[in-house]
């Protein structure tokens, strides 16, 4: 069940360390922004769900010590770009919140091990809670520019925070938004769903992340229909390098239980493998 061929390979994209210049900064809907950086040609390469670890300057009474990790959520190296999309949820993310245009800040990255697309695909399942979408959304064009549909189960709070065209980005995607407003995000709601799609238009593969109830369900449909999957992990991080080891997680590899660090090993793993839940702090 596992996927070959990551669409990166840790040196493909060696780390730089770069101060970046704030391009805009604006508010996407009630709970979720939009950041555009300036930054170097070393940064401005990454694949979709690698992360950068960003240095969130203090800013009134915040002084966020250890860097954040955010994925990228679009990369124009023509434009001498990166962008995030990020959910303000602490001392960082408010911090970030407040750069304006003109701004500098320092960002590492890229980091980690991103998806991986199969050679053979032709279809494949997206299914994205909250601010997952914004891991998930790079995939989209990676997967269009490849010929590759693509299926895509949102799950928000309200359609208000639905980010559906900040992740189609102008793609074809069949998208299918589920709500907690409404109750077609509980899990059995969306368990249907999924068996619909998996019966009408079997997908080569799932991706998934932002939500560990749907990390269970993907890994029961997964098993059950013989579809490969993989997870994107969110982890509360402090070195991003592999050294202090606050990120691991429970890994199952050939019947053991083995911990890998997610800053270097992930963020994205096969989604058979991840055991246990997420970890806040
Ligand atoms: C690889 C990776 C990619 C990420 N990509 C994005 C992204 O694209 N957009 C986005 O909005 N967020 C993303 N996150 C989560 C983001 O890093 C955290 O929300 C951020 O670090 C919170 O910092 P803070 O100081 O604002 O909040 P804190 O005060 O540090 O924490 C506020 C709350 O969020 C929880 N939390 C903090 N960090 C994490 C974390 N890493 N994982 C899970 N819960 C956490 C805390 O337990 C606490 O409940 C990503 C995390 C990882 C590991
Ligand atoms: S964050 Fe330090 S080892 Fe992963």
């Amino acid at each position: 069940m596992s996927i070959a061929q990551p669409m990166r390979t840790p040196a493909d994209f060696p780390v730089a360390d770069a101060r970046c210049t704030v391009r805009s900064n604006r508010a996407v809907n009630g709970r979720y922004r939009h950041l555009v950086l300036e930054a170097p040609p070393p940064l401005c390469r990454a694949a979709p769900g690698q992360f950068f670890h960003l240095l969130c300057p203090p800013a009134s009474g915040d002084d966020p010590f250890l860097r954040r990790p955010m994925s990228v959520y679009r990369i124009a190296p023509a434009k001498q770009a990166i962008e995030f999309l990020y959910n303000v949820v602490g001392a960082g993310t408010r911090s970030l919140a407040r750069l304006a245009a003109g701004d500098a800040m320092s960002v590492m990255g890229p980091l980690g091990v991103g998806f991986t697309i199969g050679p053979t695909y032709r279809h494949i399942l997206m299914v994205a809670r909250g601010v997952g979408l914004a891991t998930m959304a790079p995939v989209v064009p990676w997967a269009r520019r490849r010929g590759i549909r693509v299926s895509a189960a949102l799950s928000a709070r309200s359609r208000a925070d639905l980010m559906e065209r900040e992740f189609t980005q102008g793609e074809d995607v069949r998208v299918y938004p589920v709500f907690d407003q409404d109750g077609s995000s509980d899990v059995e709601q969306v368990e249907s769903l999924l068996r619909a799609i998996l019966a009408e238009d079997r997908p080569d593969a799932m991706f998934t992340c932002g939500s560990n109830r749907l990390m269970t369900l993907l890994q029961k449909l997964g098993l059950e229909y013989g579809v490969p999957g993989e997870i994107a992990l969110e982890q509360q991080m402090a070195c991003a390098l592999g050294v202090c080891l606050c990120c691991v997680r429970p890994i199952r590899i050939g019947g053991a239980i083995v911990h890998k660090r997610v800053c270097c090993e992930g963020p994205v793993f096969d989604l058979q493998q991840v055991a246990g839940t997420w970890r806040h702090g």
